[in-house]
């Protein structure tokens, strides 16, 4: 046994996440036979899904900190507040529709203020977060109508005391666009933004909008930095977006079209965000759409983590849990339409109408867009109509898309099973499924896709994630409190199910991805954050420990000559790398007692060295993390001892276990 190796047993013993006492001795063996390779694990098998809910992107990952920035939330003043001398001034909302139907409605603000000042102050999304030294991008298109008022911004924190000022440019007589940077003096969570001005005369004022200097690779405008490196340590193999059910909206009128997410950020239509009003107990009344993160944003940051991106597309159907509103058979045709148009966005040649603003944009190369999934959690008769419609048109033009089809938002079921009846024969490329389940039913589903049919449609399980019922006397409500590391082993104990099937399940994704700590509407989420903070919960963990360890095929992992696959707890699938030459074991113990193993291989041997566990554990099944304590569930690595053709290993009570053997 190495010193390292003793210690790492040691410290995972002081900290309760391993006991040796009452341990076996090593008498079971499993057998990892590294002769036997597989299926072939796609790239995509381990993906995100990334929606707007919970601020996910508006108050979120976009990193704008202006809330409302061009007044076009249904009241115009929201997020915002007079401020300055009382009486020194007046604000209007000027609406100019016919002009701008996009953008239609900007700020005029008349001052009397002297040498006092007046002026607006903005809250931003839940306050704004600030880091002492850092520096903070300011611009807002404006115009002069009188006088000679002068300008400045003032970062202010939550007690209103400035800690950042500078002057803004005076407008001319024309709009434009006028920027400014101001330093942050203190690290502030819920700081705001106030515009003041001094002299008299008025101006008109419209996208008033503070960046974060330090946004993932600098942009301007972007997105936030650690919040993107959070994901970019998940490695994911594909990007699904935009959802989720905002593809669909609560009707048609509000459902998600890419081509207004896409040119100038002044230039696209903001609407209210479905999950504004979804839940009454949760409605948080100020969530709309900037669409600051639109389309373009979204291929660069699929292209950014090395993903593939994935578009879901509205098929002519709103929510079916809402109005359930469907495109008259004659519209249809538009929604294909923009399947083809996107298409075109994504890989056309710059000569072509969507290409063309790919490149105006900043990205003259294609974004290698390959699937393209029709609609979101569709079902029944009307569904099939449209998707057959979709299908018929985009094979046709598009024969090199593979297209994602719904079978509706249940894991089972006569809806599930009325459209698996649809697709099984269509030879379907890709099936989306989704479940929202109790632990134990991710338990008792670990080998649902060992009977799927090897020959039919691929399985994308699109959107997954253990749900515990917590009464609400035992729940504090801090958001996190529902990504145990109970639900986290369950979903870990389901992934080998994945893995072990990679020949059908060829993509999956947990959700939702992101949640703001105060501005949630569902939960569990994979990641936390509020404006400073993010934390990665023990599902994000589990999730990375086997997107980190993909491999290149499955290997079988049995034990007495059966796949091991939930016997008396413990749950395994293994991959090899053939490039690396690695076997990588994800072993997963669900039950409260230590258990030791023989690992034995078939067909090569190790290396003798470097053999390592990462073991992702806590002391309750309770435990989860939160931005206060992040650390409470975590991945801890050790070495491993490895013999010619075996390995001697302990897994700790309630654990994923990911063993890597280098083997020749
Ligand atoms: O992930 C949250 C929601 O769950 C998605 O928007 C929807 O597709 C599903 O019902």
């Amino acid at each position: 046994m190495t010193i390292p190796f003793m210690k790492t047993i040691l410290n995972l013993i002081a900290a309760g996440l391993l006991s040796l006492s009452g341990s076996a001795s090593f008498a079971q063996t499993i057998t990892l036979s590294v002769n036997k390779p597989q299926a072939a694990v796609q790239p995509t098998m381990w993906g995100i899904f990334f929606e707007d809910i919970n601020f996910s992107a508006d108050g979120g990952i976009y990193a704008e900190l202006v809330k409302n920035r061009s007044f076009e939330f249904s009241q115009p003043l929201m997020g915002w507040k007079e401020t300055g001398k009382k009486g020194a001034g007046n604000i209007l909302i000027v609406n100019r529709g016919n002009d701008n139907p996009a953008n239609p409605r900007f700020a005029h603000i008349t001052v009397q203020a002297g040498d006092s000042s007046y002026g607006l102050y903005n809250e931003g999304f839940r306050g704004m977060g600030f880091k002492k030294d850092g520096r903070y991008n300011f611009s807002f298109r404006a115009r002069n109508t009188a006088g000679n008022p002068t300008g400045k911004l003032i970062l202010v924190d939550e007690k209103g005391a400035n800690i950042g000022e500078t002057t803004i440019p005076s407008p001319g007589k024309e709009w434009k666009q006028y920027t400014a940077v101001v330093t942050a003096s203190a690290t502030v969570a819920k700081g705001g933004l106030q515009l003041l001005f001094s002299g008299n005369g008025s101006l008109d004022i419209d996208m008033v909008s503070l960046f974060p200097e330090d946004t993932w690779k600098q942009r301007p405008g972007g997105l936030r930095k650690d919040l993107v490196q959070l994901l970019a340590d998940l490695h994911p193999g594909f990007v699904r977006f935009p959802g989720g059910c905002i593809v669909e909206g609560r009707d048609l009128a509000n459902r998600y079209q890419w081509k207004k997410t896409v040119g100038k950020v002044e230039d696209r239509t903001l609407i209210v965000n479905r999950w504004n009003t979804e839940f009454a107990h949760r409605a948080p009344g100020d969530y709309f759409q900037s669409y600051g993160l639109g389309f373009y944003e979204y291929f660069q940051l699929s292209e950014d983590l090395g993903a593939a991106p994935l578009p879901i597309l509205n098929c002519g159907m709103a929510c079916q849990f809402n109005t359930g509103e469907v495109a008259a058979d004659d519209d249809v045709s538009r929604y294909i339409q923009d399947a083809i148009d996107l298409i075109e966005f994504a890989n056309g040649g710059t000569e072509t109408k969507w290409g063309k603003l790919r490149a105006e944009m900043g990205h003259p190369k294609p974004f290698n867009l390959q699937m393209l999934g029709v609609g979101n959690e569709q079902w029944d008769s009307q569904y099939i109509a449209r998707y057959q419609r979709f299908e018929q048109e985009l094979k046709a033009k598009h024969p090199e898309i593979k297209l994602v089809s719904s079978v509706g938002p249940f894991s089972s079921g006569e809806r599930f099973e009325y459209l698996w009846s649809k697709l099984r024969p269509s030879k379907a490329d890709f099936v989306d499924e989704h479940y929202y389940m109790p632990p134990e039913w991710f338990l008792k589903n670990s080998n649902r896709y060992d009977k799927y049919d090897r020959k039919g449609p691929k399985i994308f399980a699109g959107e997954y994630a253990a749900h515990i019922k917590v009464s609400k006397e035992n729940d504090n409500e801090k958001g996190e409190t529902r990504n145990t590391w109970e639900s986290a082993l369950a979903e870990a104990a389901f992934m080998t199910g994945l893995e072990r099937n990679a020949d059908v399940v060829q993509m999956s994704s947990y959700a939702p991805l992101l949640a703001h700590v105060e501005a949630w509407q569902w939960r569990p989420d994979l990641i936390w954050f509020d404006n400073l903070r993010s934390v990665g919960t023990p599902n994000y963990y589990v999730q990375q420990l086997f997107a980190n360890n993909k491999g290149t095929h499955t290997i079988p992992v049995t034990v007495n000559n059966l796949p091991l696959t939930g016997q008396e707890g413990i749950y395994a699938s293994a991959t090899i790398d053939q490039q690396s030459r690695k076997i990588l074991l994800k072993i997963v113990n669900t039950t409260g007692k230590p258990a030791n193993y023989k690992l034995a291989l078939t067909g090569a041997v190790t290396t003798g060295n470097a053999a390592t566990q990462q073991v992702l554990t806590a002391k309750d099944k309770g435990d989860f993390n939160s931005l206060d304590n992040p650390g409470v569930v975590k991945p801890v690595e050790q070495p491993l001892k490895a013999a010619k053709s075996n390995v001697d290993v302990s897994l700790a009570a309630n654990s994923l276990n990911v063993i890597t053997i280098p083997y020749k």
